[in-house]
């Protein structure tokens, strides 16, 4: 089939290069030269694995093409929307000029062909309620739209794309759009033929399940955060009672790893969005939980600030501290909203000098945190220092020898902000190891 993906970022580059995988003819489209020109050439514009691979092969073979030009995406059967919906500089809800500028370009370029009638798919993740309002908008065109919410994780964006959980479906009028829904069964025959569940409902409920899904995640972590603040009154391990609650399979070990929260350009945005969306629609008290799990999520930064502190005796001015970990998490080059980055900041404000280092992220840091000093590596960012800070649970960084990394500090104070090193290990070789409600 003829696809488009309008919006290249972490969604439609990786949706665009998976769709290519299927076996699809696709054109990704963005504003941003820079980006295109990037993708156009094969190269992904961010660390995400599998997908330099994927654009290498299908950009390589002519099935993936890139372009500025919405007018060259006009002839697909499919357009996806995968633009951002970041949250508002001015508050708490979605940024959506993003998405209306995609539409309003697509459905200029879809008039300059008559006769066209493209399905349009919605990806990107809105507030509950802006599906219909595009959806008949598009409809006054002569276009459907269905909305198909994501759920890709960054670092594992491409296997969550080829092999997702699941496909939601919402549609506008349930049981009147079978066309529409049999058209997407064949963008995803591969996905549908290895066995994917496919949930098929009304928009409004595909625009509340990936903002529901979110909110869940976001609260199971900032639930093990919590009772990682009662452990360090109490002497409790978290890691234990993280273990021990989560063998019953109702609640689930995953997604409670506690330390010092959530980040990235997903879940703190995502659950902002929603409650501006729950206070718009006279709902506020129905989500006012979340504004409990944004504050306890802001408290783990602050508390691991607070660790560090400590540790130096309440002193930071004068005293160096190693930040291993930039990105929001390992695998990525991302520093949206990065905890590591919000600790490393606070240390600074406090009068540290902080050396960051990351695998992946440190052109990013370079350019927007002046105020830490980048380095290239462990090494170079361990050397005299006073204490280590373990931001970022990369492999590299989890599987630190303590032994060897000893010798290069000033003091062997290390302070693990994800709960990631082994205490025994660490404490074995010297150090002074303070974890996240652990004893
Ligand atoms: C998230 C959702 O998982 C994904 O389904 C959705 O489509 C987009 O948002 P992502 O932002 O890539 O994906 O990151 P995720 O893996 O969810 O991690 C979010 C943050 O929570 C990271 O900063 C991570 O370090 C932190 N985290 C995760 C914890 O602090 N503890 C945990 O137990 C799990």
């Amino acid at each position: 089939m003829r696809v488009s993906v309008i919006g290249c970022g972490y969604l439609g580059a990786v949706h665009a290069a998976c769709m290519a995988e299927n076996g699809h003819e696709v054109v990704g489209v963005d504003v941003d030269p820079a980006r295109i020109e990037r993708l156009a050439a094969g190269r992904a514009p961010f660390v995400e694995p599998g997908l330099p691979e994927l654009l290498a092969t299908h950009v390589g073979s002519g099935r993936l093409r890139f372009t500025t030009r919405m007018e060259d995406a006009a002839d697909a059967e499919v357009h996806f929307l995968g633009v951002g919906t970041p949250q508002r500089a001015d508050g708490a809800a979605a940024d959506l000029s993003y998405l209306e500028a995609a539409v309003r370009s697509l459905i200029d370029a879809v008039a300059e062909r008559p006769g066209t009638r493209p399905l349009v798919v919605g990806k990107s993740t809105v507030p509950v309620g802006t599906a219909r309002q595009v959806g008949e908008r598009l409809r006054a065109r002569g276009m459907t739209l269905l909305w198909n919410p994501e759920f890709l994780r960054e670092g594992r964006a491409v296997q969550d794309t080829l092999a997702p959980d699941r496909l939601v479906y919402g549609v506008l009028e349930p049981g009147q759009q079978d066309e529409a829904v049999a058209i997407l069964d064949a963008v995803y025959a591969r996905q549908l033929a290895d066995g994917t569940p496919r949930i098929v409902t009304g928009a409004e409920t595909s625009e509340l399940v990936k903002v529901a899904a979110n909110s869940f995640l976001a609260t199971k972590i900032s639930f093990i955060n919590a009772m990682a603040e009662l452990c360090d009154r109490t002497g409790a391990d978290v890691t234990v009672l993280a273990d021990a609650i989560g063998i019953d399979e109702r609640i689930g070990r995953k997604f409670l790893h506690a330390g010092i929260g959530f980040g990235g350009g997903c879940l703190p945005k995502d659950i902002r969005a929603f409650m501006a969306r729950a206070g718009e629609l006279g709902a506020s008290d129905s989500l006012s939980f979340l504004r409990e799990i944004d504050l306890i999520n802001a408290r783990a930064r602050q508390h691991a600030a607070d660790r560090v502190s400590r540790a130096l005796e309440g002193v930071l001015t004068g005293r160096t501290i190693a930040v291993l970990g930039a990105a929001f998490k390992p695998l990525s080059d991302d520093i949206r909203d990065s905890p590591a980055l919000a600790v490393a900041n606070k240390l600074a404000l406090r009068g540290a000098t902080v050396r960051v280092t990351d695998p992946a992220a440190m052109d990013h840091v370079r350019r927007e945190f002046p105020v830490l000093r980048a380095v290239d590596d462990v090494e170079e960012a361990v050397r005299g220092a006073d204490l280590v800070f373990l931001g970022t649970e990369w492999p590299q960084f989890v599987q630190l020898d303590p032994v060897a990394t000893r010798e290069l500090v000033a003091q062997p104070i290390v302070v693990d902000g994800r709960n990631a090193l082994d205490p025994r290990t660490w404490r074995d070789a010297g150090w002074e190891y303070i974890g996240t409600g652990r004893p």
